[in-house]
């Protein structure tokens, strides 16, 4: 049988998520990004079993939350852009990579001299963290390599027995994992690893320079050599359905018999496209805003990957802002 969620409305079943990450037990848990897969940061048998869970490589370094700034000293050296970053954005979705602290375990960095820590603004994960009193390390809460989940039964229906501890909370805010901005050199200029909510240009903007946005090359197969950020994978977050990337405004087909083609678009249009309404299409917002598709995107594709579809057709958002992650996304959802 499987175990009921625990409810973050609940405060007894927060102490006990709480508790059950005291004791080196691995429970999911939400953010305001996606759900992670969390473990206390300095206990190494629970690590391990993060990564036995999620069948995740161990040259893939994982991140930490923290509760608040002292619980980053302990990790991290700070420096002065990572403490202008946090005035602007934390508690939020950018994760910092920054030199560590020489007691963090290496199979939390992947054995580099760098960690990435994040303070999640997600008020459930916010009180755990608290009554953890821990750091903890958390990548998002599905099988390497598949789509992120955005709420509790995703993590269930990928994860299964394998993961028995899930704190619900509904489903995430932003739908989408955080932006990953590298400080770890102040001579160099900041990069951004991963694009997330936190746009270029609110990093950008908050810093007073310019970023580093040049994609550092993406590998084909995953190898501990040159892997920046495994996001960086050319195939990641990807459905087990093909998926084909439609440019903007690409018009579906006219609905032909027997199709199993899904055709996924950026918004739903004013009047049905036909009559009677399609089955085959699906709209990722109704008015178009980026926070909405966002939103929806991987619960979208989670859903249509199990709706025996030969392929799922998605439009692409302009690449603007929060649109740059979204592309990003999408195209290793997209990459065979
Ligand atoms: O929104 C998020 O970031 C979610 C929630 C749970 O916080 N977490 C998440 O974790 O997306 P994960 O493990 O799925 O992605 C973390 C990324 C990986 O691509 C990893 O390679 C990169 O962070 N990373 C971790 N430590 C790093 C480091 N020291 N240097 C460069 N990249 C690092
Ligand atoms: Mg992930």
């Amino acid at each position: 049988m499987t175990a009921p969620f625990l409810d973050a409305k609940n405060p007894a079943d927060i102490e006990r998520a709480a508790q059950l990450l005291r004791a080196g037990e691995v429970v999911a848990l939400p953010t305001e990004t996606v759900y992670g897969l969390a473990a206390d940061a300095f206990n190494e048998a629970a690590l391990r079993r993060v990564f036995e869970i999620k069948s995740r490589p161990f040259f893939d370094p994982l991140i930490v939350h923290v509760a608040d700034w002292a619980m980053l000293e302990k990790l991290a050296q700070p420096n002065a852009r990572a403490k202008k970053l946090a005035d602007a954005f934390w508690p939020g979705a950018l994760t910092f990579v920054l030199p560590k602290k020489p007691e963090v375990p290496a199979l939390v960095t992947a054995g580099k001299p760098t960690v990435a820590v994040r303070m999640p603004a997600h008020p459930a994960m916010r009180a755990v963290l608290k009554a953890a009193g821990i750091p903890l390390a958390a990548p998002s809460a599905n099988p390497f390599g598949y789509i992120s989940p955005t709420c509790a039964a995703h993590v269930r229906d990928s994860l299964g027995e394998r993961q028995p501890h899930i704190l619900d909370a509904g489903p995430c805010v932003h739908g989408i994992e955080s932006t990953i901005i590298d400080l770890s050199d102040p001579d160099a200029p900041a990069r951004i690893l991963r694009h997330g909510p936190v746009t270029r240009e609110m990093i950008e903007t908050a810093l007073g320079e310019i970023v580093d946005t040049s994609a550092p090359k993406a590998a084909t197969e995953p190898s501990p050599a040159g892997l920046p950020a495994p996001g960086l994978l050319k195939r990641h977050y990807s459905p087990q359905t093909p998926v084909t990337l439609l440019s903007r405004g690409t018009p579906p087909p006219p609905c032909a018999d027997n199709t199993r083609q899904a055709w996924v678009l950026l918004k739903r249009p004013r009047r049905p496209l036909q009559k009677p309404e399609r089955t085959d299409l699906f709209f990722l917002s109704e008015n178009g805003q980026m926070e909405q598709i966002a939103h929806n995107m991987f619960a979208m594709l989670r859903t249509l990957d199990k709706g025996g579809y030969s392929t799922l057709f998605v439009e692409l958002p302009p690449r603007a802002g929060l649109g740059e992650a979204l592309h990003d996304r999408l195209r290793r959802a997209a990459a065979r």
